[in-house]
């Protein structure tokens, strides 16, 4: 961490804020909730107040592509037209009235109903995961377990064989160059619009089928869905998928990393949850809450206003930390210890208000069968021989590299 002026300061590649940023989160909940980062030239708001406020949309905009996007050069701006035309039918990045419209015909897609039907399948998924790996040695479990398990569900939820993970996740990774916030790949842009024309022709072929043929999967759902105002587009259903495919992926994986590294540090709780399996509903809130993946949430400024005796301006980035406020001792009592039975727990790291993550119920259904299941058959799970490696990002969290022993 880097201090000027005796004032905290932000910077999410300080080697010791990637690894533990908290400490530095309750500096500026206490000194500069309303932080200008220098490096990121953006607002970072760290209390809790604040950032369910941003969450429900007050002052700010959430449609921070196409500031972005209209900003670029003309050449940039043609090669990735193509990533932009799925990327704006994106329900994240939407205000309403499109937005109430897309959720209505959405919210049927995954409600807790559907995830409720497919409990088998998803521990069906876990149990082939499991078959594969070794649990006499130490394993990256990120690599063998966290990464697969959330991209076999959402890839069984939206009818994708399994065999396609390795195309998918390849034109996906490419399409993350523009999503994320790569630095230093010279071409990011052309991969991303490749990797997007190449997942886009996918499941435009998928869908074709599931209109000929339609199944119990969510893009026959999709496909189906309909209300007063009429249904999907072709354009919107192949922008869902890509959403799905990236929403529902990789939140999950870190949430999962996240929490057994809290469990591996905290091993009274990891005896307290083997102990008592049913409190596996509470643990997975406070996982979510202790250390979520769901670092922070970018907005841009929509009009001028004062927040904390400072002037935002319009046009200007915001993150909301997340994680900062689900710890801040405003709202929590005892913010930094785990507790697996906290009640209540009104963490934000699903959101908060009209874009409150669709696939709640679904991630929580993935943790509380992986989470439980691991416990349940390995409670002398115990770290490796390295510490964990943290992935090197500002909106998302999770540890990149997780040494650990299944026993
Ligand atoms: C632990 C796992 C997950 C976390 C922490 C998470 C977190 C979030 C958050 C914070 C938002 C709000 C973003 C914003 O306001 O800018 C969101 C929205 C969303 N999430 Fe999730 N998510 C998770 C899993 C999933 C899964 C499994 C899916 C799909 C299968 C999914 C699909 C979505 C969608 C479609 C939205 C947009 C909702 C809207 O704008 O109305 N998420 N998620």
């Amino acid at each position: 961490m880097t201090q000027l002026h005796d004032l905290p300061v932000y910077d999410p590649k300080d080697e010791r804020t990637r690894r533990n940023p908290f400490p530095l989160y309750e500096q500026l909940q206490d000194q500069d909730p309303v932080h200008w980062s220098p490096a990121l030239k953006s607002w970072i708001l760290t209390r809790y107040d604040d950032v369910r406020h941003v969450c429900m949309g007050q002052g700010v905009s959430s449609d921070r592509l196409r500031p972005f996007y209209d900003a670029l050069k003309d050449e940039r701006r043609d090669i990735l037209s193509g990533v932009m035309r799925y990327l704006n039918h994106w329900l994240v990045f939407k205000a309403p009235p499109e937005h109430t419209r897309l959720r209505r015909l959405l919210n049927t897609v995954i409600s807790a109903a559907t995830v409720a039907e497919m409990g088998p399948a998803i521990r069906d998924a876990f149990d082939h995961i499991m078959k594969g790996v070794d649990t006499g040695r130490e394993i990256d479990f990120m690599k063998e377990v966290a990464e697969l398990f959330p991209a076999f569900v959402i890839l069984d939820m939206l009818g994708v064989p399994r065999e396609d993970f390795k195309p998918i996740k390849a034109w996906s990774d490419d399409l993350r160059l523009f999503i994320g916030t790569a630095q230093g790949e010279a071409d990011k842009y052309t991969r991303a619009r490749d990797g997007a024309d190449r997942m886009s022709a996918y499941f435009r072929e998928l869908i074709a089928l599931r209109r000929r043929q339609p199944g119990q999967d969510a893009i026959s759902r999709m496909v189906l869905a309909r209300d007063e105002g009429g249904m999907l587009s072709e354009d919107e259903l192949v922008a869902c998928c890509m959403l799905f495919l990236f929403g529902g992926h990789e939140t999950t994986t870190n949430l999962l990393g996240s929490a057994v590294v809290a469990l591996l540090e905290h091993p009274q709780q990891l005896a307290r949850l083997h102990a008592e399996p049913a409190l596996i509903d509470s643990a997975v809130e406070e996982f979510l809450r202790y250390d979520g993946p769901s670092n922070s949430i970018a907005r841009v400024v929509a009009q001028d206003h004062e927040l904390g005796g400072k002037t935002l301006r319009a046009g200007e980035r915001l993150f909301a930390m997340i994680n900062a406020a689900n710890r801040d001792p405003r709202f929590f009592s005892q913010p930094h210890e785990l507790d697996l039975g906290r009640t209540p727990n009104r963490h934000l790291t699903f959101g908060f208000g009209i874009h409150f993550c669709l696939g709640a119920p679904l991630a929580r259904m993935e943790a509380k069968v992986c989470l439980g299941e691991l416990v349940a058959r390995f409670p002398g799970l115990h770290a490796g021989s390295h510490e964990p490696d943290w992935i090197d990002a500002l909106v998302m969290r999770g540890p990149k590299k997780l040494p650990l022993v299944l026993a």
